[in-house]
């Protein structure tokens, strides 16, 4: 998809995010445009998931400013950004295993109407069928795949217009793996604009119009997935060669 003449809906302009003394993230500029899938790669420890989770409110920038759908959004809370449709599947799924899949589910719409939330469920259960099976069924009970279908559709819930999703493939099989990269494309299809962490390289960079490259708290490259799949630094060091 060409990004000419579409609309700038992230745009994350020069951030510094500290924990405490530690310098997390150096100048970090991403845009990402509506209705593209972006991807973000980089070793453990680049800053990813900071990074994330600076845009869902949930850290806050020492610099530098965030700008959503045109608006100055730097400061706002985790909560103010899912309302605004800024919406973080976190690493590690973090599903509730004492809570049905249903109530799970539930849980991703505590800021919707609730002659929205029906509508929501019946959304999620069409992309995920297994969780309609599985409703009732304790999340602790499901596999890894279907936990990870939980936490995207969790995350679908809240209706998001910027879904963020980190690391969606941790843990799981190539098929698994792709099945969920199929997903993805479907919601973006959906309207949805995707900005997905990715250690699997070569899988989130083919699924995405564009990328960047994070190293040591610094963006060391971007361009379109094209050209990064086939940029040699990128390639030894993040595609295995
Ligand atoms: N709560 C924290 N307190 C202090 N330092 C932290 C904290 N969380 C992350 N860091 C540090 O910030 C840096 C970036 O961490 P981050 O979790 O964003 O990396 P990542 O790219 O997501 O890595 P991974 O691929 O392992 O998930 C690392 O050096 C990490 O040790
Ligand atoms: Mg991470």
């Amino acid at each position: 998809m060409g990004k000419e003449g579409l609309l700038v809906l992230l745009n994350v302009n020069n951030i510094n995010v500290f924990y405490g003394q530690v310098h997390a993230l150096w100048d970090v500029s991403i845009q990402v445009h509506a209705g593209e899938i972006v991807t973000l790669i980089g070793s453990n420890g680049a800053g990813k998931s900071t990074l994330l989770k600076t845009i869902a409110g949930i850290l806050p920038p020492k610099s530098g400013e965030i700008l959503y759908d045109g608006d100055e959004v730097t400061h706002l809370r985790a909560n103010k950004m899912v309302a605004k449709g800024v919406v973080l599947c976190p690493e590690g799924r973090s599903i509730f295993p004492k809570m049905t899949v249903g109530e799970n589910l539930r849980v991703g719409a505590y800021t919707r109407e609730k002659g929205e939330i029906e509508a929501s469920y019946e959304r999620v259960y069409d992309l995920f069928p297994i969780l309609k099976d599985r409703r009732n069924q304790m999340g602790a009970t499901l596999s890894g795949g279907e936990q990870q279908m939980l936490a995207i559709g969790r995350s679908l819930m809240s209706a998001p217009r910027l879904l963020m999703l980190d690391e969606p493939s941790l843990g799981l099989s190539p098929l698994l793996t792709e099945k969920i990269f199929e997903l993805i494309l479907q919601i973006r299809s959906q309207g949805v604009t995707v900005l997905i962490v990715e250690q699997n390289a070569v899988m989130g960079l083919s699924t995405a119009d564009r990328g960047y490259v994070l190293e040591v708290g610094h963006i060391r490259y971007e361009g379109s997935s094209t050209e990064l799949l086939h940029k040699q630094e990128v390639l030894e060091t993040y595609l295995g060669g």
